[in-house]
């Protein structure tokens, strides 16, 4: 009879307990790895819910103060503020985006001033400004590159006036990085960081963000396909993301996260330079609805956060950022 040779090596030893488990993990999550994304708005109502977004608000300056409170005591350390814009003050142009009395650009400098220890992210983007959703300023039912580039430049400087930390390029123009880096270099801005949207998908998952910001209804039936990118591409991605690191970009993101964690840990590899994911509305939409269901168990979040990791990302812009820092403070 032939003697079965039995496993010397047992993969089971090392799970046998939490302590052991937690020895051997090879990714982990801390605060330090979470930005928040919040949206800001201009309304009486010091926060609004949104429904497609359970557990995510819409604040005034006095309700984002309240909620800024409450994530640093939560241990959250960076957020990413994207504005809210009232439809009356929406144009075909985005005009409001580049005024210096934009309520957006004031909000930014009493909480830059307020919590100096915080990282403070901004969108650089039109679609919250524009009465058509896109990113960009149309002409000709085109939406024109180097014409929006020159108010992106514009409203960059305004948002590293207002005392940005880190701007973060999400409009997917051609060139953009390049042109906002040496404007900003040459007005007294040469420490701003900036976060490319470097590898951003024309995605079906920004639903909720779009109701959140109003951009949805104005969208209609058009789409973002001639700017953001083809969802069946990753080479694609890796020469975006070559552009924007040669243009100037210090940080890099892809979006949406679960689906694209190929192309996060692609670019990764391929650059070696820090680089953050996204998890979009849409996934968080998915996700906490079927948690407040019962379908799914609450450490479904967790386990997405921590794959996140493994697959390659430096930080997180998650809408449970607070949720799960609070739980990881138990
Ligand atoms: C637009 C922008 C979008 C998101 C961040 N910046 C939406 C879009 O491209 O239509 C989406 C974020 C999310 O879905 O959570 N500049």
């Amino acid at each position: 009879m032939i003697k079965r040779e039995f496993p010397s090596t047992r993969m089971r030893r090392l799970r046998q307990s939490e302590v052991v488990r937690n020895l051997v993990s090879e990714n982990h999550l801390n605060t330090n790895d979470l930005i928040q994304p919040l949206f800001f708005t201009n309304t009486p109502e010091q926060s609004e819910a949104i429904d497609s977004m359970p557990g995510i608000f819409r604040h005034n300056l006095d309700g984002i103060k309240r909620e800024l409170e409450d994530l640093v005591t939560a241990g959250i350390k960076s957020v990413a503020i994207f504005p809210v814009i009232d439809s009356d003050q929406k144009d075909e142009v985005g005009t409001y985006a580049i005024n210096e009395n934009n309520f957006f650009y004031a909000g930014i400098k009493e909480i830059a001033s307020s919590f100096p220890d915080l990282v403070l992210i901004t969108d650089v983007a039109l679609d919250p400004y524009t009465s058509h959703g896109h990113d960009g300023i149309v002409i000709d039912d085109k939406i024109a590159n180097d014409k929006t580039i020159e108010v992106l430049t514009h409203q960059s400087l305004l948002l590293a006036d207002a005392g940005s930390t880190i701007i973060a390029p999400s409009d997917m123009m051609d060139g953009r990085i390049g042109v906002i880096r040496s404007y900003l270099d040459n007005h007294g801005h040469e420490d701003i960081v900036i976060l490319s949207y470097a590898a951003k998908y024309a995605s079906y998952f920004y639903g909720p963000f779009r109701d959140a910001v109003g951009s949805s209804t104005n969208l209609g039936k058009t789409n973002k396909k001639t700017y953001q990118m083809n969802y069946a591409n990753i080479d694609e991605a890796i020469q975006e993301t070559a552009l924007d690191i040669q243009e100037g970009a210090d940080i890099v993101m892809v979006k949406p996260g679960l689906a694209y964690l190929d192309v996060l840990k692609t670019i990764k590899e391929h650059f070696r330079i820090p680089t953050f994911a996204y998890q979009v509305s849409g996934e968080y939409s998915m996700l906490v609805n079927a948690i407040n269901k019962g379908w799914l168990d609450k450490n479904v979040m967790l386990e997405s956060l921590i794959c996140f990791k493994r697959a390659g990302a430096d930080a997180i812009l998650t809408y449970a950022a607070k949720s799960i820092a609070l739980e990881m403070n138990k």
